[in-house]
Formats: C-alpha cells, sequence, structure tokens
C-alpha cells in the first residue's frame, strides 16, 4: 500500500461502502447498468465540439458523427453548417469569413444565417466554456438548449479534446469505474475508496498526489446528466464545487472524441490570485487532464477492441 500524507481542509469520517478488493468492486453489471441508465436520458440531439476559444475568426472543420460542419463566428455569435458548399462542394472551412459570412473558396459563394437550397445552417449553442451542436441520432428529439451541469460561478477552465477509437459509451464506461484510479493512474491517484453507490451514480473518497506521499483527499461524485456526459464534482473537501465535464461525441462509426472540460474553484482567500493568473495555470491542468486521458483512451479502446475483435 502506498504512503499517503493527506493535508489540506479535513474530510469527516465516512464509512466505506465495501473493504473489499478493487477488483470485486468493480463490477462489471453495476457499470452496465449505470451506463444503460445514462443512455436512457436524452441528450436534445446536443453534442459537445470542443471549447469556445477553439471556434474563432476563422472556420474550422469538425467531423460529427459522421457528417463535416464548418463552424464560424459571425460577430460574437457562433454559427454551424454542411461543410460542402451547395454550388460544386468546396469545402468552406477552407474559405474565410467577411462581415460574419463565409466566402467560399472555389468562386466566392457568401453563406450566412439563412439556408441556400438544401445546405441549412444548423443549431448551435455556446455555454460560455463549451460550443455545443444540434445533431440528433436516431431515438433522440430536439430540445431548445442543452443540459448544462452545475457549474462553479468563480473558476479556471481548461479543456482538453482527444480522439479514439471507440464509441461514446466506451468513454462514459471508463469514467464510470473509478476503482481502476489507483491501480491504472498511480501517478495521480494514492487511495480511492467508495463512500456512496447507487443505482445511477457514486461518490469516492480520493487522495490526489500532489508530491511524493503527499496528497489532498476529496469526496467526488460521478453522475451522468445525459448520454454522452459525465460529471464529476467535488462535494467535499478543498476545492469542493468544481467540476470536471466528461463528453463524448461521436466523430464516425468507430470513432469518438472526449471534450473534457475542468472547471477548478475554491473558497480560499488565495484563490482570487489563482484566478488571475488563471492563463498560466490553464495549460498546466490541461496537461494533467491530457496525461489521463493517454491511459483511459487505451482502456476504452480495450473496450471497444473486445467487442469488435
Ligand atoms: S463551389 Fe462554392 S461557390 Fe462554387
Ligand atoms: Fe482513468
Amino acid at each position: 500500500m502506498n504512503r499517503v500524507i493527506t493535508f489540506g481542509r479535513p474530510l469527516p469520517p465516512r464509512p466505506f461502502v465495501s473493504s473489499a478488493p478493487d477488483w470485486q468492486q468493480s463490477s462489471p453489471r453495476w457499470i452496465e447498468r449505470a451506463l444503460a441508465i445514462a443512455k436512457s436520458r436524452d441528450c436534445g440531439g446536443w453534442h459537445v465540439v470542443d471549447t469556445r476559444r477553439a471556434v474563432g475568426a476563422q472556420p474550422r472543420r469538425y467531423r460529427i458523427d459522421g457528417n463535416d460542419i464548418v463552424f464560424w463566428r459571425d460577430g460574437t455569435e457562433l454559427r454551424a453548417a454542411p461543410d460542402a458548399c451547395p454550388h460544386l462542394g468546396a469545402s468552406l472551412s477552407a474559405g474565410c469569413v467577411r462581415d460574419g459570412e463565409l466566402v467560399c473558396p472555389w468562386h466566392g459563394m457568401r453563406l450566412g444565417r439563412s439556408a441556400h437550397g438544401s445546405w441549412k445552417p444548423l443549431r448551435t449553442f455556446d455555454d460560455g466554456v463549451l460550443v455545443w451542436l444540434q445533431l440528433p441520432r436516431p431515438g433522440e428529439t430536439g430540445s431548445i438548449e442543452p443540459a448544462i451541469t452545475t457549474r462553479p460561478e468563480r473558476c479556471i477552465d481548461a479543456t482538453v479534446r482527444m480522439e479514439a477509437i471507440c464509441e461514446p459509451d466506451d468513454v462514459i464506461a471508463n469514467r464510470l469505474d473509478p476503482w481502476h484510479g489507483v491501480h491504472y493512474h498511480p501517478h495521480s491517484f494514492r487511495r480511492l475508496n467508495v463512500v456512496e453507490k447507487r443505482e445511477d451514480e457514486i461518490t469516492v473518497r480520493v487522495a490526489f498526489g500532489v508530491l511524493g506521499p503527499l496528497s489532498v483527499e476529496v469526496d467526488a461524485r460521478f453522475h451522468c446528466p445525459d448520454a454522452r456526459t459525465i460529471a464529476m464534482t467535488i462535494v467535499a473537501g478543498d476545492g469542493q464545487g468544481s467540476v470536471v465535464e466528461t463528453h463524448a461525441t461521436p466523430v464516425a462509426p468507430g470513432r469518438t472524441a472526449i471534450i473534457e472540460t475542468t472547471l477548478v474553484t475554491s473558497d480560499r482567500a488565495q484563490f482570487s490570485v489563482a484566478l488571475a493568473a488563471g492563463a498560466l495555470l490553464r495549460p498546466l491542468i490541461e496537461r494533467a487532464a491530457a496525461r489521463l486521458w493517454v491511459e483511459d483512451i487505451a482502456y476504452a479502446e480495450r473496450r471497444y477492441a473486445l467487442r469488435h475483435g
């Protein structure tokens, strides 16, 4: 067992759900059941695309659920539409934006807010941190806006986007298995015990390694607000109210984008200094998240490979 010395805000004692080894607690049946409940929650046809910082003045293409979509900004308004020009099919993301309109790189057609034949702008949403696109999958009903997880008001946000050879379910299932944390990411997690387990959510007491045995211990709750999102909220300890949202967006069959945003908050007085240095801290948070996702992508891809041979 690792030696763990915790510092920071102490947590009240809580009994652990089980003292069985992690491989016994990590029940495939529970994970599949929690995943099935998550999948029964309608997304309203919304997909997370990327951090809002990634969509700026120039048009940018993303592949979402088998469709090439171009995103651009009309002033501050976020716009999206099929990437193929309705004239002869040029890729509009290779064009430019003038006065809020897309200009096709081949013959200069200007396209904007209104439809042109079968070419139609799509519904988008900018939640202040992430950019969303509405493209309902079979069985999904369109909602006016995506359901946003409760977020802290004063926070530093950091987002990573990575792609994996798997389906969205594999990404969510990875996060529904916190028991792998200490074994699979020993560089980050020193100790982890489940303190509450319901049918569709789980709360763990987890010690994050800071330096050697020095660790910060918090209670973190995992829940799935919709079929393609799992959120981890710190419910007790330092950073209470901080959230990590993990979104799984289908790119194409057998390919999924993981867009994970970390929203760090604290009620400590020194947090104002951290907020002011948010731009400097953001890359550090993103590097730590990407490091974990390199490993978790291997986990998700392994799940997918076992199903597909
Ligand atoms: S292909 Fe776009 S204007 Fe001709
Ligand atoms: Fe993990």
